[in-house]
C-alpha cells in the first residue's frame, strides 16, 4: 500500500481545473485514508459543481493510472453548504503553500511569441475598454525585462506603501496598475535574472494591495521559452490572449504561445491579430497580409478575438502616454478594442 505522503505527492500533480495550481495547493483535499488495499480521498468544493467533480475525477484518476494504481475512491463535498459564506479556492484559508493570493477572481495574459506586435498596446487598451464596460479591472506589467506601462500610461510616480508594507498600485484612467517600472529605472531592469524575476512577479501578487480588483490584466514579456513557462506560473492564469501580426514569422509563433498555456494547463481564450491593415479613408491597404491571425486560430481550434488597425494615433498614444481608448474612444481603432474587449466577456 502507497504512503499518504506518496499519495499527497501524487495529487500535486492534478491541476484544479482552469488554474496551473494543483488541487493540493489549493487546500480542496482534506483526507486520504488508506484502508484494506483501498485509496480513499476526501474533497472539498468551494460549492456543489458536478462538472468541477468530474474535471478533478478524471485528473486523480489519470495520475493513478500513470503509477499503474487502482483509481480511488472519491468522496466531495461543498464548502459552500456547510458555511453561508463564499470562498474562492484561490483564496480559501486552507490555500498551501500561497494563502496570500489577493482576492482577485479573473487573471488574464496577454502574450506573443515574438517582441514588439503590440502586445502591451492591446493589454494597455483592453484593459481600458474591459473597465468601460465592467468595473474593477487591473494591468500588471509582467514584462520584467521592458516594461511599457509607465510611458504608455504616462505614469512617472512612485507608488506608495500601505502601513502594512503593501504596495499600493497606481490608479489612472479607473484602472490600478502595477509595473517594475514605477520602482526601477531603465537601466537597472535590464540586468535582472532569474529568481529575482520570479520574485518581482510573486511580489506583484502577493505584495501589492490589489483590494477592490477582480480582475487583472496581465502583460508578459514577449516569448515562450521555460524562463517564460516558469514565470508564469506564478500567477494563477484563468485565461490567455495571444497577440500576434499577420506576417509569416509572427503567426509561426502563435503556435507556440497556445503550445505555452497548454502545457501550463491555461485555458486559450484567443488570438488578437494586431497591425491587420491600414485604413486611408474608405481605402482599405492590407501592408503586412490580413487575414493569417485567423487562419491560425481555426488551424488550432481557437477563438479568433478580432482584428486592430494600424493606426499612427495607436502609436502616438503609446508614446505620450494617452492610450487610443482613453483619448480617443469614438475611433475606429477604439471600436476595435471594444468589440474583442465584449467578445472576451461574452466567452470568459
Ligand atoms: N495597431 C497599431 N498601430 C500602430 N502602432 C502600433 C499598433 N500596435 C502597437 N503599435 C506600436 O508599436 C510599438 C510596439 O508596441 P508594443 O510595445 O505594444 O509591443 P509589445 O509586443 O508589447 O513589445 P515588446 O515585445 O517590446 O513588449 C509601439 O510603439 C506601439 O505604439
Ligand atoms: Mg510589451
Amino acid at each position: 500500500m502507497e504512503s499518504k505522503e506518496f499519495l499527497s505527492t501524487l495529487l500535486k500533480e492534478v491541476a484544479y481545473p482552469g488554474f496551473t495550481r494543483d488541487i493540493i495547493s489549493f487546500g480542496i483535499v482534506k483526507d486520504i485514508v488508506t484502508e484494506d488495499d483501498k485509496v480513499k480521498i476526501l474533497l472539498e468544493l468551494p460549492k456543489e459543481d458536478q462538472e468541477l467533480a468530474q474535471k478533478i475525477t478524471i485528473g486523480i484518476n489519470n495520475a493513478f493510472s500513470r503509477e499503474g494504481l487502482d483509481y480511488p475512491e472519491l468522496q466531495f463535498s461543498a464548502y459552500q453548504n456547510k458555511s453561508s459564506q463564499v470562498q474562492q479556492p484561490a483564496n480559501s484559508p486552507d490555500s498551501e503553500p500561497n494563502p496570500k493570493l489577493p482576492n482577485i477572481s479573473k487573471y488574464i495574459a496577454i502574450a506573443s511569441g515574438k517582441g514588439g506586435v503590440g502586445k502591451s498596446t492591446v493589454a494597455i487598451n483592453l484593459a481600458l475598454a474591459f473597465s468601460k464596460k465592467i468595473k474593477n479591472f487591473g494591468l500588471m506589467d509582467a514584462d520584467i525585462w521592458g516594461p511599457s506601462v509607465p510611458m504608455m500610461c504616462g505614469i512617472d510616480t512612485k507608488p506608495m506603501a500601505t502601513k502594512d508594507e503593501k504596495i499600493l498600485p497606481i490608479e489612472k484612467f479607473n484602472i490600478k496598475m502595477m509595473s517594475i517600472g514605477f520602482l526601477l529605472s531603465d537601466e537597472d531592469t535590464v540586468i535582472w535574472r532569474g529568481p529575482m524575476v520570479h520574485g518581482a512577479i510573486k511580489q506583484f501578487i502577493e505584495d501589492v494591495e490589489w483590494e477592490g480588483v477582480d480582475n487583472l490584466v496581465v502583460d508578459l514579456p514577449p516569448g515562450t521559452g521555460d524562463a517564460h513557462l516558469s514565470l508564469i506560473q506564478t500567477v494563477p492564469l484563468n485565461g490567455g490572449i495571444i497577440v500576434t501580426t499577420p506576417q509569416d514569422v509572427a503567426l509561426l509563433d502563435v503556435k507556440r504561445g497556445i503550445q505555452m498555456f497548454k502545457k501550463l494547463n491555461v485555458p486559450v481564450l484567443g488570438v488578437i491579430e494586431n497591425m491587420s491593415y491600414l485604413q486611408n479613408g474608405d481605402q482599405i491597404i492590407d501592408i503586412f497580409g490580413r487575414g493569417g491571425g485567423k487562419e491560425m486560430a481555426e488551424k488550432f481550434d481557437v477563438p479568433f478575438l478580432g482584428e486592430i488597425p494600424i493606426d499612427p494615433e495607436i502609436r502616438k498614444g503609446g508614446d505620450n502616454g494617452e492610450p487610443i481608448v482613453f483619448s480617443n474612444p469614438d475611433s475606429p481603432s477604439s471600436k476595435a478594442f471594444e468589440e474583442i474587449a465584449e467578445k472576451l466577456l461574452d466567452i470568459f
